[in-house]
């Protein structure tokens, strides 16, 4: 097994951001099979969760396929033990990288103590840090990925988290509080990547929020000095985010109806074969049937029917 060599990466290098109930195996395929960026993430998956009787349910967004490397499995919790666990069973799992969400807003997660509540339980940060390092052993890179702070920017934390020596640190340009509601802070971004600099000048900086494409992402990385960039929704606009705009405009802007409407049918079979087990229920498919059948005449009407198929085989019969 191959371990991921971050430092290969080329710069700016740009990461499908990991994002819950969207990022599955499957939306990962068809990403990379449009405009592949250079690392994977995986939806966050819960520690405490696969080291219980539940865990089955949980290994479905472990799931990936070689076509989508170099993947990092992004996990979270709260006890240090069921990381070190779970790190040991991704390396055999053969994952390139382990991230550590400690940036999920989420009003329950928060309650709980997890995530960007961290901020909070320095001591528990660090042990889990500590944990998931002993765990992944010396073959994994190891990186985390945070916001600005809890309810204000908190540059202590960054300075905390860089202690560590992580591979890499991901910066979501806003607060949790601030959710999604304002622009991201790229300058804040850059005061952390200044921080790096003499905190922990082998960490990488990658920094996220409201990248749209690359082009807009290779500009944000040149002006704030970063070393990577993470598109997120971006994709949701545009499945070709992580396209090299060359002539200006994006692919997705030249595609037909039709070829929208085939790469919905692609997604929907592979979800079938992927999820065959009912893994994924159908009514996931919606967010994406937005993405594909959108920006032509009759896309609404034609969603309207889509999003009313029972089963995944009426589905089908609709698309063709
Ligand atoms: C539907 C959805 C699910 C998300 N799930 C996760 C997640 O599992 N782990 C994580 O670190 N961030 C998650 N995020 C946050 C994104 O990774 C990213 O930080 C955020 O959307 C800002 O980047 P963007 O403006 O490029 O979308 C999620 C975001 C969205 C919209």
């Amino acid at each position: 097994m191959k371990a991921l060599k971050l430092n290969n990466l080329p710069k700016p290098f740009f990461i499908l951001a990991p994002m819950d109930d969207v990022t599955d195996t499957v939306f990962r395929q068809i990403i990379g099979s449009l405009a592949p960026p250079d690392v994977y993430f995986t939806e966050f998956v819960n520690v405490d969760g696969l080291q219980s009787p539940g865990r089955e349910k949980l290994l479905p967004k472990l799931q990936f396929t070689e076509k989508e490397r170099p993947i990092i499995a992004q996990i979270w919790g709260k006890n240090p033990e069921n990381f070190y666990k779970t790190a040991k069973e991704l390396v055999q799992m053969g994952f390139d990288g382990i991230d550590l969400n400690f940036g999920c807003p989420d009003k329950t997660v928060i309650k709980n103590g997890c995530c960007i509540a961290l901020v909070n339980n320095r001591g528990l940060a660090g042990e889990i840090i500590q944990a998931a390092r002993e765990g992944a052993g010396t073959s994994l890179p190891l990186s985390v990925k945070t916001r600005l702070g809890l309810s204000e920017i908190d540059y202590t934390w960054h300075e905390f988290l860089l202690k560590y020596k992580l591979n890499m640190l991901s910066i979501h340009g806003r607060t949790a509080k601030q959710m999604s509601r304002v622009p991201a802070d790229w300058h804040a971004i850059e005061h952390i990547r200044k921080l790096r600099d003499t905190l922990s000048p082998a960490t990488l900086i990658v920094g996220n929020g409201d990248v749209m494409n690359r082009a807009q992402g290779e500009k944000l990385a040149k002006k704030h000095k970063l070393d990577g960039i993470m598109i997120g929704r971006g994709v949701f606009s545009d499945p070709f985010a992580f396209a090299p705009l060359s002539s200006g405009k994006s692919p997705w802007e030249q595609w037909s109806k039709k070829q929208k409407i085939e790469l919905y049918k692609k997604h929907v079979e592979l979800f079938a074969k992927t999820w065959a087990h009912g893994e994924s229920k159908l009514h996931t498919l919606n967010k994406f049937c937005k993405i594909y059948v959108n920006d032509f005449d009759g896309a609404k009407e034609l969603r309207e029917q889509l999003m009313q198929a029972k089963t995944i085989e009426e589905l089908l019969g609709m698309l063709k």
